[in-house]
């Protein structure tokens, strides 16, 4: 098998998230050029039109009109985050400080996942709401916000993010300490909008602003998008694959430590910087894999590439173990049982108990079927095992990559050959 060629990747989610809310927050007209164009991304751009924004359509440029610190309208209906996490929470945090009633829900898979995290500390800032157990569907009654100083359980950049956007549409003070940092997008933008912002150590600390001036920009490409490549370009027998355009955040890149770790190295070329974040060309080449061990402390700068490295902790020599990921368990579906079990299914080796997950290395044939539960980083991380010259995969659903990278599959094929 050959990987060879060039691919630029999406716009980063994360960051597009964040980039289309915050625009909303502004005094004018914004513009973002190169947003991701995907169903996490598309859940944003909607429910921010159901509450009176008007995104232009998710096209190579998006316009984003801002409306001030608190610009949203009470919306017709309940607000749908579909698949995204990022969504439900971002918004959680700022319709704690709008003045009405609004209810959030999501798809089957985010109506499991953690809401409580978010909820509890926006009910200190004097936010009204009412979740299902914990989770969506939540309803949410905002107002006037008092200050908040939160040391948060878990590493959490979607909680960071919700508890510093409720802070400055509500204009109160907000101190957020996390026990690791987690990525730092939000952080970065609201540093290009010039607002008085605060780091020390894990400690994020936001001052209220009257109000925002508008910012425009390029999305930098998706580091966890380009994962997926450049771990195919290590997968292969011979070639050299470069990936253009990527964002190489040091708070998201921990997949490129972990790899060298694996002693295989990425080549970092042409950097520069957008929206205030770093950027660069990265190039894989084959490599022979060794096992990696991932401490607790290295999770939440990969957290979501722990899949894709399980898959290529399935290829190297010896037994990998990742501690310290059971925030795995509430991401789109529980990664730690599902990698664990599809691993099996296709006739490698892992297991996991609690939080901890182990992956034997081997050079065994893969062959099998792999339900993803519809999780769009299962079905792009299996997809790359299949690069190997032995491997024969299933996927049960790849139209989930949807979610994410919906051209992912034309780019795989793009760069990777039998001859
Ligand atoms: C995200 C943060 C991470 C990550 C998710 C996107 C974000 O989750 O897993 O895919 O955009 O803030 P955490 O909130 O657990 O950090």
């Amino acid at each position: 098998m050959i990987a060879r060629g060039t691919v630029t990747v999406p716009g980063d989610k994360s960051i597009t998230h964040r980039a289309l809310v915050l625009a909303a927050l502004t005094e004018g007209g914004c513009e973002l050029r190169g947003p991701l164009r995907a169903r996490d991304t598309q859940a944003t751009a909607s429910c921010l039109r159901a509450l009176g924004i008007h995104v232009g359509p998710l096209g190579r440029v998006v316009r984003i009109p801002g409306g001030g610190l608190r610009p949203f309208q009470a919306p017709s209906g309940a607000l749908n985050c579909r698949n995204s996490g990022t969504t439900a929470r971002i918004l959680m945090g700022l319709l704690a400080a709008h003045p009405f009633r609004s209810t959030l829900t999501g798809d089957r898979s985010l109506r499991r996942r953690p809401m409580a995290r978010v909820a509890e500390p926006l009910a200190a800032m004097g936010a009204r709401i009412t979740t299902t157990d914990g989770r969506l569907p939540a309803t949410i009654e905002g107002g006037a916000l008092r200050p908040l100083d939160y040391t948060s359980p878990v590493a959490s950049a979607q909680v960071k993010t919700a508890l510093l956007l409720a802070g400055l549409s509500g204009g109160a003070r907000v101190s957020v300490v996390e026990p690791v940092a987690s990525r730092d997008h939000t952080e970065r933008l609201l540093r290009l909008v010039e607002a008085p912002l605060t780091v020390e150590g894990t400690r994020v600390t936001l001052e209220p602003v009257s109000a925002l001036p508008p910012f425009s920009g390029d999305v930098p490409g998706d580091f966890s998008s380009a994962a997926y490549l450049l771990a195919a370009g290590l997968l292969a027998e011979r070639g050299e694959l470069t990936v253009r355009g990527v964002g190489v955040n040091p708070t998201r890149t921990g997949f490129l430590d972990a790899v060298a770790r694996m002693g295989a190295t990425l080549e970092l070329t042409e950097r520069w910087l957008s929206l205030g974040e770093p950027g660069a060309t990265l190039v894989a080449r084959p490599a022979r894999l060794g096992a990696l061990e991932v401490r607790a402390d290295d999770v939440p700068r990969m957290v979501d590439e722990i899949p894709l490295l399980a898959c290529l902790a399935a290829r190297a020599e010896g037994t990998s173990v990742f501690r310290g990921v059971g925030e795995l368990r509430v991401k789109e579906s529980d990664r730690l049982a599902l990698v664990a079990q599809n691993l099996e299914a296709i006739g490698a080796r892992a297991w996991c108990e609690n939080d901890t997950l182990w992956v034997e290395g081997g050079e065994q044939p893969l062959t099998g079927r792999i339900e993803t539960a519809g999780d769009h980083r299962l079905a792009m991380a299996f997809a790359v095992l299949n690069v190997v010259p032995s491997a024969r995969i299933e996927i049960d659903d790849m139209d989930c990559v949807a979610v994410s990278y919906p051209g992912f599959v034309a780019d795989l094929l793009e760069v990777v050959h039998d001859t």
